[in-house]
């Protein structure tokens, strides 16, 4: 005999391909904890409203703590039935407890209850998912640290526009995945708002009181849950804009995930050879014995494919649903998952293979030209009283003269600057050289080395480094 939550005015049972279709057990047993969390805040409340005796409350507790356990340790054994995990907590605690187990669903709803599990479980995703990105943060900071001084060219189009510092291209990646941080944080806020005692949809006629459920679910076990009370019942049992904020945070980490990756593959490649990744986070091919490939880059840039898809996903979901609860909301879980576990373990890995690969600075000198610095050249001119817009064009003159003989800038005799701007001497070629050029970007933000050790320093204050 299966412990059915409903089923009184059927006549016939669930066929077997539809029980299959409607059951959520296999994914959403992963909420047991939050369940059993809010179940154990029902009973007190229940208790509290003279619902349940003492005793009956004791021994609902007793049972929940032990069904929860059994989760936890990994004995919890599913039975035909289980339904879903609010099913499979109160037919395992039916069996431990016997009949007053049935006492625990009053005036309770599996749509609020449900509603409230995704919460507590995307409160612990969102906070580990911040942890996760400080981690990486971290490991860059480490990199820019080492790197402040590193010469390597900086690209627009991907054409070498003007010299940067490794330890600059590091903390640019830095503030993207802050702003990650940010929005996990803010999206936490939205997160502790208690859907708990609204019904199924309408809201609760027992007097289960909802402040003291509040009161309870505020924490648990020192982790801050929720710190108000939904206001409305059809909204609260509806709800899943807070599944679909934070699958778009992790779809937001993903895409960054996906850009770092995407120049990190380019600048381990032989072509750039700015970078080499560890053994440890590269694999090889089963054909060519040279092969080392960045399957740890390229993996991260395509899993951003799944993190997005999982966002579309859940926006698609919601958008036709009727107030207040359906079935389709079912579909928020395997995605959430999904992104979660993915972006859990990919964060893990693009630390790790951050920490552990080696820059080149040579190479990185190496693929520096003089080209670059033709800017600094315009500015030099600026400097002399030039306008700006002439300047540019002077200078694109001698770029093309340059192309023309086929040397570099600095290799033009000073007659063909003379040609270009009269008052031009010898001290012009002192611009020529890159350290000087990322000296000069020192205004706040820019890539001069002392601006980047300063924002290292910090980084590693604020990230809590050492
Ligand atoms: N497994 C369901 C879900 O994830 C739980 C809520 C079921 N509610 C209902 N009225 N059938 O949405």
């Amino acid at each position: 005999m299966t412990h059915q939550l409903w089923g009184g005015r059927f006549a016939a049972p669930t066929a077997d391909d539809m029980r299959q279709y409607n059951d959520s057990f296999r994914f959403d047993r992963r909420l047991a904890h939050a369940d059993i969390t809010g179940s154990i805040a029902w009973a007190e409340a229940l208790a509290r409203a003279s619902l349940i005796t003492e005793d009956e409350y004791k021994l609902l507790i007793h049972g929940l703590d032990q069904v929860g356990h059994e989760f936890a340790e990994g004995r919890f054994a599913a039975q035909l039935g289980d339904e879903d995990i609010h099913t499979a907590v109160e037919r395992r605690l039916h069996d431990l407890v016997g009949n007053v187990a049935g006492k625990l669903h009053t005036g309770r709803s599996r749509n609020e209850q449900v509603a409230t599990d995704m919460r507590i479980f995307c409160i612990g995703a969102a906070s580990d998912l911040q942890e996760r990105v400080r981690d990486l943060q971290q490991a860059l900071v480490a990199q820019a640290g080492q790197h402040s001084e590193t010469l390597m060219p900086g690209y627009t189009h991907l054409q070498r526009a003007q010299p940067i510092t490794f330890g600059h291209w590091c903390l640019a990646y830095v503030e993207m995945f802050e702003r990650d941080r940010e929005r996990l944080e803010q999206a936490t806020v939205r997160l502790r708002s208690l859907p708990l005692g609204t019904g199924a949809l309408a809201g609760n006629s027992l007097g289960v009181d909802r402040d003291v459920l509040l009161r309870i679910l505020c924490d648990a076990e020192g982790v801050p849950f929720f710190d108000t009370l939904a206001h409305n019942s059809l909204d609260a049992v509806a709800d899943r804009d807070f599944v679909a904020e934070l699958l778009f945070d992790c779809a937001m980490i993903g895409t960054h995930l996906s850009r770092l990756a995407e120049d990190l593959v380019l600048y381990s490649s032989a072509e750039f050879g700015f970078i080499e990744l560890a053994d440890a986070y590269s694999t090889g091919s089963s054909l060519m014995p040279q092969k080392k490939n960045p399957d740890s880059m390229e993996l991260l840039r395509g899993k951003s494919g799944r993190l997005i898809g999982n966002l579309v996903t859940l926006l698609t979901v919601l958008k036709g649903t009727p107030l207040a609860y359906n079935k389709d909301l079912q579909e928020d879980k395997e995605p959430f998952f999904d992104s979660f576990d993915t972006l859990d373990l990919g964060l893990r890995v693009a630390t790790a293979a951050v920490a552990t690969l080696q820059a080149n600075p040579q190479r990185m000198v190496a693929a520096l030209d003089d080209a670059m610095l033709a800017t600094d050249l315009a500015d030099e001119l600026v400097r002399l009283g030039v306008p700006f817009r002439q300047a540019h064009g002077l200078v694109g003159q001698l770029v093309r003269r340059a192309l023309e003989l086929h040397v570099g800038l600095r290799d033009l005799p000073l007659e063909e600057y003379r040609q270009v701007y009269a008052d031009l001497d010898e001290t012009i070629y002192a611009i020529f050289t890159f350290a000087g050029s990322v000296a000069r970007k020192d205004s706040p933000g820019g890539t001069a080395p002392r601006q980047v050790a300063e924002q290292v320093r910090r980084w590693q204050a604020k990230l809590q480094m050492e």
